[in-house]
C-alpha cells in the first residue's frame, strides 16, 4: 500500500480537535482514507450501510472501472480473455496471478482434472433432498459438505491445503451442479470425463445419459466457456465479501465458499439471471410482446416495487463489458440453435430496445447487466431456468476461492467486524410477568 503526499483532515463543528487521517493510493482507481485509528482517536464510528464508499479490503486479483465500463482480471481486460484464453487459463490467473505457458497450462488442467470426481457417498447424501428442491439449496448444502469429505484440505493456515481445497472445488462443482440438475430429474448421474475440456465435460455431465452417445456441441461449448469466463471474478460483490467475511474467522474454505453459493442464490445478485428469465416468462404468459409498454410502466412506478430485472448496476454506471461479451454469444447461440424467432427472445430484444431509449432508464445509466443476456443464453442451451445461479456460482467459485486466499495470505488479515450506529431502546429493567 503506498502512502499518498495528501492527508485528509477531519473537523468538527463543536470544536473537538480535528484528526489527521492517512490516505493511500492503489495502482489504480480512488484513493482510500485509513480510518482505522479513528474510533480511538474520536470515540465515533462511520456510517455506510451498502458498503457504498468503503474499500473493505486491499486487492490484486480484480479491477473494475464502473464509469469507463472496464474489468480486468489481474490486469488484463475481460476482452482479451474472453476471446483469447479458455475458463481454466482465467482460473490459474486469478489463483496464481499469471497466465499459464502452455507446460503450465498443461499442468494445471490435469491438476484439476485428477478432481473432478466426488466422493461416491456424496450421492447418498443428496438422497436426503426433496427431488424439486431448488439447485441452490442443494448447493448451498453439497459445498459445505465437501468440508466432511476432504479432511486433508480443510486447514485454512496450511498453504498446500489451501491449494488442494482451490483445485478440489474448481474441479468439482460441476460435477456437482450437474448431479442436483440430475437428481431434479431423475435420471442416472453421469461420471466427469476427463477426456474433455471443462465446459464440455460439463455439457456431458449435465445432457448425457448412459443410453446413448453424446457429442459436445462446439458452439454451445465455447458459450459456456465465456459464461464462466465472464463471471469467474468481480472483486468484492456481495457473495465474495461474504466468503472474505465468513473465511476471517478461521472457518475451512468449503464451509466459506458455501456461504459465497448462499449469498449469490439472491436475485440482487447471481439469482438476477433466474429473477429475469421468470419476468419474461411471466410477461409471456401475460400477453407477450403486446404487454411490454404496460410492464414497463409498472417497472417505472415506484410503488409497484416491480424492477427490470438484469438492468442496473452497483459499480456499472455506463455499460456492463461482459454484457456486451455476452450479447455476442447469444447471438450466436441462437443462430446455432435456429431460435431467432423464439417468442420470449423477441420478448427480450423487445424490453431491450425500450429500456435504452427510454428516458428513465437512460437518466438512471440503467443498462443491460451480464444476467440479462446470460439467463437467454442458458434457455438456449437447454439449462433450465432454477439451475442458472447454479452455474453462475460455478463459474464464481475460482473468484471467491482466490479472493479467501488473498485474504488469509495478507498479514493485515483480521476478523470482520463491523460496527453499528445503535438506535434500538437504552438500558431498561426487566418487569416480573405479572406487571408487564
Ligand atoms: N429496474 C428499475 N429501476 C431500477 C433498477 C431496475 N432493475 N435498478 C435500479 N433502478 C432505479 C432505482 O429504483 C433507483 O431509482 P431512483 O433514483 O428514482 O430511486 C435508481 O435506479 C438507482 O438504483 P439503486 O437501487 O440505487 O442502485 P443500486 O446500485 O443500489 O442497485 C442493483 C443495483 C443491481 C441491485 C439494481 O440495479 C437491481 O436490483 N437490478 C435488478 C437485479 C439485477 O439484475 N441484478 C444483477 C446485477 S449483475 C450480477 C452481479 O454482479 O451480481
Amino acid at each position: 500500500m503506498k502512502l499518498s503526499d495528501n492527508k485528509a483532515t477531519l473537523s468538527f463543528s463543536n470544536g473537538s480537535p480535528s484528526v489527521d487521517l492517512p490516505v493511500y493510493q492503489g495502482s489504480v482507481g480512488p484513493d482510500v482514507v485509513d480510518i482505522r485509528k479513528l474510533y480511538g482517536q474520536t470515540g465515533m464510528f462511520t456510517y455506510d450501510p451498502g458498503f457504498l464508499s468503503t474499500a473493505s479490503c486491499q486487492s490484486t486479483i480484480t479491477y473494475i472501472d464502473g464509469d469507463k465500463g472496464e474489468l480486468l482480471y489481474r490486469g488484463y481486460p475481460i476482452e482479451q480473455l474472453a476471446t483469447n484464453c479458455d475458463f481454466l487459463e482465467t482460473c490459474h490467473l486469478l489463483l496464481y496471478g499469471n497466465l499459464p505457458n502452455a507446460s503450465a497450462k498443461a499442468d494445471f488442467t490435469r491438476r484439476v482434472t485428477r478432481h473432478t470426481m466426488v466422493n461416491e457417498q456424496m450421492q447418498f447424501f443428496m438422497r436426503g433432498f426433496r427431488r424439486d428442491a431448488h439447485p441452490m439449496a442443494i448447493m448451498t448444502g453439497l459445498v459445505g459438505a465437501l468440508s466432511a469429505f476432504y479432511h486433508d484440505s480443510t486447514d485454512i493456515n496450511n498453504a498446500e491445503h489451501r491449494d488442494i481445497a482451490a483445485l478440489r472445488l474448481i474441479a468439482k462443482m460441476p460435477t456437482l451442479v450437474a448431479m442436483a440438475y440430475k437428481y431434479s430429474m431423475g435420471q442416472p448421474y453421469m461420471y466427469p470425463k476427463n477426456n474433455l475440456s471443462y465446459a464440455g465435460n460439463f455439457l456431458h455431465m449435465m445432457f448425457a445419459t448412459p443410453c446413448e452417445e453424446f457429442k459436445v456441441n462446439p458452439v454451445i461449448e465455447r458459450a459456456l466457456d465465456r459464461i464462466f469466463i465472464l463471471h469467474a471474478d468481480h472483486e468484492q460483490n456481495a457473495s465474495t465479501s461474504t466468503v472474505r467475511l465468513c473465511g476471517s474467522s478461521g472457518t475451512n474454505p468449503f464451509a466459506a465458499i458455501a456461504a459465497g453459493v448462499a449469498c449469490l442464490w439472491g436475485p440482487a445478485h447471481g439469482g438476477a439471471n433466474e429473477a429475469c428469465l421468470n419476468m419474461l416468462e411471466e410477461i409471456q404468459k401475460t400477453g407477450g410482446i403486446e404487454k411490454v409498454g404496460h410492464f414497463m410502466e409498472q417497472v417505472k412506478d415506484k410503488n409497484s416495487g416491480v424492477k427490470l430485472m438484469g438492468f442496473g448496476h452497483r459499480v456499472y454506471k455506463n455499460y456492463d463489458p461482459r454484457a456486451k461479451l455476452m450479447q455476442e454469444t447469444c447471438k450466436e447461440v441462437l443462430a446455432a440453435m435456429g431460435l431467432e424467432n423464439d417468442p420470449l427472445f423477441k420478448l427480450a430484444m423487445a424490453l431491450e430496445k425500450i429500456a435504452l431509449e427510454d428516458d428513465y432508464f437512460v437518466s438512471r445509466k440503467l443498462y443491460p447487466n451480464v444476467d440479462f443476456y446470460s439467463g437467454i443464453v442458458q434457455r438456449a442451451i437447454g439449462i433450465p431456468v432454477n439451475m442458472f445461479t447454479g452455474v453462475f456460482a460455478l463459474a464464481r467459485t475460482v473468484g471467491w476461492i482466490a479472493q479467501l486466499n488473498e485474504m488469509i495470505s495478507d498479514p493485515e488479515y483480521k476478523i470482520g467486524r463491523p460496527r453499528q450506529l445503535f438506535s434500538g431502546s437504552v438500558k431498561r429493567d426487566v418487569l416480573p410477568l405479572a406487571k408487564r
